[in-house]
């Protein structure tokens, strides 16, 4: 378990006091007038679980770090780079520094970054997955650590707020398009199906087509994991179906350009052969041959807005949620099959 104190914790006085965490802090803290009775359960707990405030725990309740950490699964995906780089504008110009941390996609590494960035002491933690697992956040958040999920989202963490971009939506507007253009023979590359992000996105698609009358048998779909070398797998795996499908919708872009250096390679051409739209709109979308037609989201705007809603849970006031609308961008990689 991830944790600044394996010890009592502050909820632990709460729970036993039958009062909130904030209460507890409040008496312990003196930063605000609590009535005689609560100020007695709340003592009362403390004596019967002999709990002792940990000194830096409270250093950081009073006097700040002014330190943010953020954690990214991916940093080769440039859908990150620009997500780190609107929360960077915002906590700098609040006046707070950024810890970035990469993960590789691997649970033990979010882990290990999770555990360094609180004893590091910062005031708040940036969560761009949930590899490091519920319990732990849970955790993190019950020490009074706030936390926010940036381009995720769940409901199994209580409290824990979300900035992400409406990914059912995003998967309608792919399957659409596609339709549209006449298409009838598709295949989906997932992103990891562990999250909603992926299962959004795949469930948004796939029933867009189903309301359209498309046969399951002309839909298919292959696991992916969100990464270039996932998506330039993926294209090998897409070249030897027969008949091959006429529309791929690529969870995200960075999949779709890892596919289409693999196209590339083997002088498939695109879109004539393949009609592909990728997921997120990152910069580079928009430069290489054919420039990807996209579903994009606002991917500066949901590092900007997580770390604004962070400083605000750190500085005292309610968090929120907040849901951005998808867009579909077009460029060159589809084609009207009519
Ligand atoms: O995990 C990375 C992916 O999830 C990004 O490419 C973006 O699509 C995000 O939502």
């Amino acid at each position: 378990m991830i944790s600044k104190k394996k010890k009592i914790s502050i909820i632990d006085v709460a729970r036993v006091a039958g009062v909130s965490p904030a209460t507890v802090s409040r008496v312990l803290n003196k930063t605000a007038r609590v009535s005689p009775e609560l100020s007695g359960r709340v003592i009362s707990a403390v004596k019967e679980l002999n709990y002792v405030p940990d000194p830096f725990a409270h250093g950081m309740r009073t006097k700040r770090t002014k330190t943010i950490g953020l954690i990214i699964s991916d940093i080769t995906n440039p859908f990150f780079p620009e997500l780190a780089r609107g929360a960077a504008d915002c906590i700098s110009s609040s006046g707070y520094s950024l810890i970035l941390c990469n993960t590789d996609a691997e649970p033990r590494k979010e882990k290990e970054y999770a555990q360094l960035l609180l004893n590091k002491g910062v005031d708040g933690l940036m969560f761009t997955s949930l590899r490091v697992g519920v319990e732990n956040i849970r955790s993190i958040m019950d020490e009074g650590i706030p936390c926010i999920l940036a381009g995720r989202k769940t409901d199994d963490i209580k409290g824990l707020n979300h900035v992400v971009t409406d990914n059912y939506k995003g998967g309608c507007i792919a399957g659409g398009y596609l339709f549209k253009l006449g298409h009838r023979r598709f295949l989906h590359v997932s992103g990891p199906l562990d999250n909603s992000t992926g299962k959004e996105r795949l469930a948004g698609f796939l029933d867009t087509l189903r309301e359209y009358g498309v046969d399951e048998r002309d839909i298919t779909i292959i696991n992916g994991d969100f990464t270039m070398k996932g998506g330039y797998e993926s294209a090998e795996k897409i070249l030897t179906l027969k008949p091959y499908p006429s529309a791929i919708f690529f969870a995200n872009d960075a999949m779709a350009i890892g596919a289409l250096q693999k196209f590339w390679e083997e002088r498939i051409d695109i879109p004539e052969v393949f009609s592909i739209i990728g997921f997120d709109n990152v910069r580079i979308s928009a430069l290489i041959a054919p420039p990807l037609t996209t579903v994009s989201q606002e991917i500066y705007e949901i590092g900007r807005l997580s770390a604004e809603i962070l400083i605000k849970i750190i500085e005292g006031e309610r968090g929120e949620n907040i849901i951005l609308e998808p867009k579909l961008i077009e460029r060159r990689s589809c084609r009207c099959t009519g």
